[in-house]
């Protein structure tokens, strides 16, 4: 039976970088006789532009009967005056839900060749590799009530409510504690159970599952204070599991971390490591259709997909050594870009890692 891939371009960037992923992915499946197939479908702005909404019917069935599914980026300036309900960013919130996507994990590692490229010091991000475990379909995303309404008094009121149950916080702290298991076993909860009941239920609980793991150190931290750690002296972390929302935002410092959000990919997992692949940033409307982007974290959400979804752990490594060996041969993106260095595009970097795999 061939493996199926949904492949999820979307807005902005994200043709152009899923064209460089799908160019190394092709070539490793051809080589080493993965049995992969690929089937292509609209998302986002581009699906809402085609059929009125940014998640068809046609393009969730695909995800659904696909074994992993790889997405650019979705959303644009275009469709932001639209209605939130067929917002882009609502055919990925769509697809994270309808398929129990719960488990995102967005590993943040600095290749020491972009040590420099970091706007931190060299000491402070060096030899960093952190993940970040990221509750992906509850909290305040999906909670209800949520919308803009006209309250009493006659003003308008926004809300949205961050709502998690025991259950969705304990699968994803089972999903966190396995994974400090296999790295350096130490899991950091990052909450606002100062303030927030919610996240003092989120304590409790992986408090209460942390006892199923004796050979994790769990500690705990306020979301303020990590935010401000990640960036003092981020090498302090091993994994770090958090909400929804906080996730998101800790990302993107992550992020910049390892020298830009151009390099940090992601797996978002069901209970049985089906998936979707994508980079964490969006779809950089600032820079779409100039060919300048950084198709490194959808070229490392490929290797993720290999390694997850469909337990091929060479053909990931082989993916993730010819990144480096890239970097290696000094050619960078605008966003990596430091003196001394050849300057390429999208599809100069994708070739980059292409030669490299063929060797
Ligand atoms: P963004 O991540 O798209 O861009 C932020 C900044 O990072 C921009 O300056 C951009 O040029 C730069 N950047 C991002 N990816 C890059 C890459 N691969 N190479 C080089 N530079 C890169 O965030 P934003 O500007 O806040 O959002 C733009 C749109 O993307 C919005 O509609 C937003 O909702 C959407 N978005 C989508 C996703 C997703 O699809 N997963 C994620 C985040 C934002
Ligand atoms: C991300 C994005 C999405 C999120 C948006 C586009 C819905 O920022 O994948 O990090 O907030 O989860
Ligand atoms: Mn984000």
């Amino acid at each position: 039976m061939p493996k199926k891939i949904a492949v999820l371009p979307g807005d902005g960037i994200g043709p152009e970088i899923v064209a460089e992923a799908l160019k190394v992915l092709s070539f490793i499946n051809a080589d080493m006789g993965l049995g992969l197939s690929f089937e292509t479908a609209l998302v986002g702005g581009a699906a809402y532009d085609a059929f009125g909404t940014p998640l068809p019917q046609q393009t969730l069935n695909l995800c659904k009967n696909a074994d992993a599914v790889l997405l650019g980026a979705v959303g644009g300036p275009k469709w932001e005056p639209l209605a939130h309900a067929v917002r882009p960013e609502r055919g990925l919130l769509g697809i994270r839900s309808e398929l129990n996507l719960f488990s995102n994990l967005r590993p943040a590692i600095l290749y020491p060749q972009l040590v420099h490229a970091s706007t931190l010091k060299p000491e402070v991000v060096s030899g960093l590799d952190l993940m970040i475990v990221r509750e992906l379909t509850g909290g305040i995303y999906f909670g209800q009530p949520r919308g803009i309404h006209i309250a009493e008094s006659g003003e308008k009121v926004g809300a949205n409510t961050e709502i998690y149950s025991e259950s969705e916080i304990r699968r994803i702290a089972h999903s966190a504690f396995r994974i400090a298991q296999k790295r350096h076993k130490r899991l950091c909860s990052v909450d606002k159970a100062n303030v927030l009941e919610v996240t003092e239920l989120w304590r409790n609980v992986m408090t209460e599952v942390g006892k199923d793991y004796p050979d994790v150190e769990l500690s705990h931290m306020y979301v303020d204070n990590a935010a401000m750690q990640l960036v003092r002296a981020p090498k302090q972390f091993d994994v770090i599991v958090t909400t929804n929302m906080f996730g998101d935002i800790l990302s993107d410092v992550a992020a910049m971390l390892t020298g830009s959000i151009g390099m940090l990919p992601s797996a978002s997992l069901d209970a049985n490591a089906k998936g979707m692949y994508e980079p964490i940033h969006g779809s950089a409307p600032d820079i779409a259709g100039q060919g300048i982007a950084n198709p490194l974290a959808t070229i490392l959400s490929v290797a993720m997909m290999l390694r997850y979804t469909f337990n091929q752990p060479e053909a990931a490594e082989r993916i993730e050594a010819a990144v480096n060996a890239a970097l290696d041969s000094n050619v960078r993106t605008a966003d990596i870009y430091s003196d001394g260095m050849t300057q390429v595009s999208t599809s100069g970097m994708g070739d980059a890692v292409l030669k490299a795999l063929q060797g």
